[in-house]
C-alpha cells in the first residue's frame, strides 16, 4: 500500500507501528508537549502522502485529553488528504450509547459527530461495547473482533475441563463466539448494575456444574474492575479450579487488577487496544485485514 500513510497518536504509537507494517505502508509519529495548564499540543513528525491517511489512537483514560488529541490528529491529516480512516482501538464513551436516565446526554453521539466534523471519514473500532453505539456515526463505521485471536491464545493453554463464562447476559453472544472458537460449552451469568452508583451484583442463583472446572470469564472491558471480581467470588463459591479473564480492552482503573486477583483470577489476557502488561494479544492484523 504505497500511497497509504498510517499517523500514530499518543496512545497507541506501537499499535500504529505494527499496522503500517503489515500494511506495507508509510508511517508518520506524533509527538505530544503538556503545557503547565493541561493542554496539550499535537505536532506531526513527518508529512504523510497525499493518498489515503489512517489515524490510530485509543482514547483510554485520560479519555478526553486522548479525543481531542485524537481530533486533532485527524483535522491536520485532513491537510492532506480526503480520505481520513480514523482508527480508534478502544473507543471511550462507547458504554453511553443511550438514555439510560432521563436526562443523561448520549455523549457517543457528539463524538461521532465530531470526529466526523474534524475530517474522519471513515471509523473503524475494535470490539465496540454494542452494536446499538454504531448508530450515531453519520460515517460508514466497522468494528472488527478481537474476540477470535484471544480464544487462539487460550487455546495454548493447558486447561482443565474449560468453560467459557460471560459475567452478564449482554455479553453471552460474545461468550458464545469466544467458545465456538475455542471449541467449547458457554454459559452466562445474571448481573445487576445500579445505574446511580455503579456497583454490580451477580444475581444467578443457579449454575451449571463449574465445579472442578477451570473457567475463562470473557468480556469486552474490564474498568473498575467489579464485574469480573463479582463473577469470580461467585463462581469460586461454585467450588470452580482456576478463573481466567480474557477481555479486549483492560482499563484496569487504580487497583482493579490487585482487586481482580485478589478475588481469585489466575490470569488475566488483553489486547493491545490499551498498551499495559495484561495486553498480550496483537489487534494489528485484525485491523489490518478491515483496511
Ligand atoms: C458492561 O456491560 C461491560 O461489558 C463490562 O462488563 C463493564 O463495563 C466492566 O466495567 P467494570 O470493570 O467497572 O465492572
Amino acid at each position: 500500500m504505497s500511497n497509504v500513510t498510517v499517523i500514530g497518536g499518543n496512545a497507541s504509537g506501537d499499535l500504529a507501528r505494527r499496522l503500517a507494517r503489515k500494511l506495507k505502508a508509510g508511517f508518520v509519529g506524533s509527538n505530544l508537549r503538556v503545557f503547565p495548564d493541561g493542554e496539550g499540543k499535537v505536532t506531526l513528525l513527518g508529512k504523510p502522502k497525499s493518498g489515503k491517511i489512517i489515524v490510530v489512537n485509543s482514547t483510554y483514560p485520560p479519555v478526553d485529553s486522548n479525543l481531542v488529541y485524537t481530533l486533532a490528529l485527524i483535522s491536520k491529516a485532513s491537510e492532506y488528504s480526503n480520505q481520513i480512516t480514523a482508527v480508534i482501538p478502544y473507543l471511550g464513551y462507547a458504554r453511553q450509547d443511550r438514555e439510560f436516565l432521563a436526562g443523561e446526554v448520549v455523549t457517543l453521539s457528539v463524538i461521532a459527530d465530531l470526529l466526523k466534523a474534524a475530517g474522519a471519514s471513515k471509523m473503524i473500532v475494535v470490539d465496540i461495547h454494542s452494536q446499538m453505539g454504531m448508530r450515531h456515526f453519520k460515517i460508514p463505521i466497522r468494528n472488527v473482533s478481537a474476540i477470535e485471536e484471544l480464544a487462539r491464545y487460550f487455546k495454548k493453554m493447558h486447561l482443565k475441563d474449560p468453560l467459557v463464562v460471560s459475567p452478564d447476559s449482554g455479553g453471552a453472544k460474545r461468550a458464545e463466539i469466544f467458545a465456538g472458537f475455542y471449541g467449547t460449552k458457554y454459559i452466562a451469568l445474571k448481573k445487576q448494575r445500579d445505574r446511580r452508583n455503579g456497583k454490580v451484583r451477580i444475581i444467578t442463583s443457579e449454575l451449571d456444574d463449574v465445579r472442578g472446572r477451570d473457567l475463562i470469564l470473557v468480556d469486552d472491558m474490564i474498568s473498575t474492575g467489579g464485574s469480573i471480581v463479582k463473577a469470580t467470588e461467585f463462581l469460586k463459591k461454585q467450588k470452580c479450579r482456576r478463573v481466567f479473564v480474557a477481555c479486549t480492552h483492560a482499563l484496569l482503573i487504580g487497583d482493579a487488577e490487585r482487586k481482580i486477583r485478589k478475588a481469585g483470577v489466575t490470569q488475566i489476557v488483553s489486547t493491545n487496544t490499551i498498551p499495559g502488561k495484561t495486553a498480550a494479544v496483537d489487534v494489528a492484523g485484525i485491523i489490518a485485514k478491515a483496511i
